[in-house]
């Protein structure tokens, strides 16, 4: 069991969230985490942490609350769903969450002293690297879409700067319940679509949301930096829409939008590129290790889970 620490956490209410909150309570810490509703306080109470209701953005506040915690897990996001993922409006919101939310919480956390900020970002930063595997050493790419993560990654380096320790945990693409993209994945497996998006020989770097989870729970110990969080084995995308369609049990008879979505340019680039990322510096780093090793193992799990 590691040292029990007091933590705090934004956007433990999300798909990730609702994975980490349990995760981190069953570890042994002691956990609070913002509640912006009365019916999200009474799931995070029911989970074990304490609701906190305040707003992210108020500097003086999040001193107040942040008082006497040994670190911070920001997985505040405010993602477009699926059907608004193009609307440049829809991703002004999430750019001022996790621009305006990270460095409010470095703000807070430096005022008070909160030694570790564990700051959720995406593997969708790195360049297309076509089938080559991609580790932390590979400079990001500071397109539009990822400027709001590398900026909220900044802030958990400004703390490292500052004498703490930021870590930024980059993840692979979702699969779970609750993540509402490998829902519809799922879904359209169901009805032989196979999902694919960009060019099928394209690789994609996947993570159940219980490994993730896992790895924030592991990422309170590590030394500052950036870490990669996927599983062991991305797959090509037509190997990972064939394991969704496998894993209930129907064949693929369409396969989209495959190429087609490249039409979405810089607006979809994060999901048609092809990232092969590697997880070798956290396994290195902890003793987490995927349960699920590849997306194949993760679909088979989604798929039986209860909806
Ligand atoms: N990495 C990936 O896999 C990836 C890629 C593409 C798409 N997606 C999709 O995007 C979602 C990502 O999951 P996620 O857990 O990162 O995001 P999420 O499920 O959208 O959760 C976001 C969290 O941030 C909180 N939040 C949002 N706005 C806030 C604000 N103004 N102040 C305070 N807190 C705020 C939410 O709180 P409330 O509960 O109060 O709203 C929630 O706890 C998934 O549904 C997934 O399908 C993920």
């Amino acid at each position: 069991m590691p040292t029990p620490l007091k933590i705090f956490v934004a956007g433990g209410t999300g798909a990730i969230g609702r994975y980490v909150v349990p995760a981190l309570v069953n570890s042994g810490h002691q956990v609070s985490a913002l509640a912006r509703t009365p019916a999200s306080a009474a799931a995070l109470a029911a989970d074990g942490a304490r609701p906190v209701d305040i707003s992210l953005f108020d500097r003086q506040a999040l001193a107040h609350v942040l008082t006497g915690h040994d670190a911070i897990v920001n997985m505040a996001t405010a993602l477009p769903s699926t059907a608004r993922f193009l609307s440049d409006k829809a991703w002004r919101r999430n750019e001022y969450v996790r621009i305006e939310g990270s460095a409010a919480l470095f703000d807070a956390a430096t005022a008070v002293g909160v030694g570790r900020i564990v700051q959720e970002s995406v593997a969708m930063v790195y360049p297309d690297g076509g089938a080559a595997w991609i580790d932390e050493s590979t400079g990001p790419d500071r397109y539009p879409r990822a400027v709001c993560s590398l900026a909220a990654e900044d802030n958990a380096h400004r703390l490292t700067a500052a004498g703490g320790t930021g870590v930024v945990l980059r993840f692979g693409v979702f699969c779970g319940r609750g993540a509402e993209h490998s829902e519809l994945i799922l879904a359209a497996a169901r009805k032989h679509i196979a999902t694919v998006l960009g060019p099928p020989s394209g690789f994609l770097s996947s993570i159940h949301l219980a490994d993730a989870a896992a790895a924030v729970v592991a990422a309170l110990e590590v030394p500052a930096g950036v870490y990669n969080i996927v599983d062991d084995e991305p797959l090509t995308k037509r190997d990972y829409a064939r394991a969704a369609t496998a894993a209930v049990h129907t064949r693929p008879w369409l396969w989209a939008p495959g190429r087609a979505a490249l039409l979405g340019g810089r607006r979809l680039t994060s999901l048609t590129r092809s990232l092969r990322v590697s997880n070798k510096r956290f396994r290195a780093a902890t003793d987490w290790t995927p349960r699920y090793r590849s997306a194949a193992d993760a679909w088979r799990a989604m798929a039986t889970e209860r909806t």
